[in-house]
């Protein structure tokens, strides 16, 4: 069975396929066609062990527009909160006839360790810190959307790396196109293998900023985070936040993405995120067209 795990499992040429099959539903999607009939026996289990709002509507969106069967599964409404395990879990849900499960989990290697496991095409939805790797795919495709290519580009890539499935899968991602990575954040919230993933480390947000032609902003993830690592928010948005004074001082007009949800005025400032600099919202867009195009690609196979 295939699954899709994370980027570090991909080719550059996955990438490409990923795109143009993206490329042909976006523009199905365009023409205002919401359904197309390609999955009409094919059943998806949505599974989320954390909160979601884009992954999780853009997913069941995508699976519906495909004509596929749904079904969605909250950890928290459901007997694992009387003690059934993962496998036993998925194990049940897939007895009901279901062909692939796309979950989100707290714990890093949740969806590895499922594959190794069940039965079942596996999607990873973003698990723990590890990978988000629809979110870099959907990353990267809105660059070539707005840039024409990934490839040559400079990405910046701001906030907690330390803890950020967004940061790690698109650092893979990027790397894999050939696109030149930098990354800016507090040295507490920076992992010391950093370099080894062939991404330099730039400490000055306005020097960083002057390189990039893409910064995309990340969230802080307080959920996953040590208190004792954290500057203040206070001293976080003043040394690495964006306002509009600070975009409009630069060099050069650069596009500001990121993956959501917004802490709207410590990591950017609402002027900038809803700026024309911004392609946030052609992020999500795009979410929906890459999550058809990731789940009918796998579906091949299994049909
Ligand atoms: N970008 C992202 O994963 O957002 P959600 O947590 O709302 O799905």
């Amino acid at each position: 069975v295939n699954h899709l795990l994370g980027i570090k499992y991909l080719k550059e040429s996955d990438i490409q396929l990923i795109f143009e099959t993206a490329d042909h539903f976006k523009e199905v999607l365009n023409r205002s066609i919401k359904k197309v009939p390609s999955l009409r026996d094919i059943t998806i289990a949505n599974i989320f062990f954390e909160n979601s709002t884009r992954t999780r509507l853009s997913f069941e969106l995508a699976e519906k527009r495909l004509s596929a069967d749904v079904v969605n599964f909250s950890a928290g409404q459901s007997s694992v909160k009387k003690g059934e395990t993962l496998i036993d879990t998925v194990n049940n849900i897939l007895s009901m006839k279901v062909d692939m499960v796309v979950m989100r989990h707290p714990n890093p290697g949740a969806g590895i360790f499922l594959s190794n496991h069940v039965k079942s095409a596996i999607v990873n939805a973003g698990d723990g810190a590890h990978e988000h790797p629809t979110q870099a795919l959907l990353d990267s495709y809105s660059i070539r959307e707005r840039l024409g290519d990934v490839s040559g580009k400079n990405v910046l890539i701001v906030g907690d790396i330390l803890h950020s499935r967004v940061a790690l899968s698109n650092i893979f991602a990027l790397k894999l196109q050939g696109a030149h990575v930098k990354v800016c954040g507090p040295k507490t919230l920076m992992p010391k293998y950093i370099e080894s993933l062939g991404v330099t480390v730039e400490p000055n947000l306005r020097k960083a900023l002057n390189w990039c032609d893409v910064a995309n902003m990340l969230r802080i993830q307080n959920e996953r985070l040590d208190i004792s690592y954290f500057p203040t928010t206070r001293e976080y948005t003043q040394q690495y936040g964006v306002n509009k004074a600070l975009l409009d001082s630069l060099d050069k007009e650069i596009v500001i993405m990121h993956p959501g949800p917004i802490n709207r005025g410590v990591e950017i400032t609402s002027d900038v995120a809803d700026s024309k600099q911004s392609i946030i919202l052609d992020q999500v867009e795009n979410g929906v067209a890459i999550r058809m195009a990731v789940i009918y690609l796998l579906a091949s196979k299994i049909k």
